[in-house]
């Protein structure tokens, strides 16, 4: 399974825009959890890891930033600049964010909840268990 750029519709008029997301619609699961980051800042890369279950949609509500995701072997890198465009990693991915402007806002969508143990934060680990070492 493949990380994917995902495009909401946006809504609205001259006078402004806004953007739906529901599960099962333009969100691929049922979301448990969300959470953000901003205030990062220039020259951290955040997130480093790879999870075991849990499935996310990415978007820079405000502000850009940009996620590069790995399987191990291919790199790819998304660049995220506008509210109504979002990148969802499926899990088992690893993923990096950084680039991150002053004013930026990652909106992050999860379909589990929060458990470090699903978290794998040792890169060499991750490639190991990709590989079935
Ligand atoms: P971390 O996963 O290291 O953030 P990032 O990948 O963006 O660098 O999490 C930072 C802190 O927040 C860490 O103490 C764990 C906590 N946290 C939660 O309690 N719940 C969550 O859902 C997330 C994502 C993090």
């Amino acid at each position: 399974m493949k990380a994917y750029k995902v495009n909401f519709q946006q809504k609205g008029d001259v006078n402004g825009h806004l953007v739906v997301a529901e599960s099962g619609k333009e969100i691929p699961f049922e979301v448990k959890r969300i959470f953000y980051i901003y205030d990062t800042k220039k020259d951290v890369v955040r997130g480093k890891h790879a999870n075991l279950n849990s499935e996310f949609v990415i978007i820079n509500i405000s502000g850009s930033s940009k996620i590069m995701v790995s399987d191990g072997v291919d790199k790819e890198i998304f660049c995220l600049d506008k509210p109504h465009e979002a990148v969802y990693i499926p899990k088992m991915l690893w993923k990096e964010m950084y680039d991150f402007s002053e004013n930026s806002i990652l909106l992050v969508l999860s379909n589990e909840l929060y458990d470090p143990d699903e978290y794998l934060r040792d890169y060499d680990d991750y490639c190991k268990i990709i590989k079935g070492e």
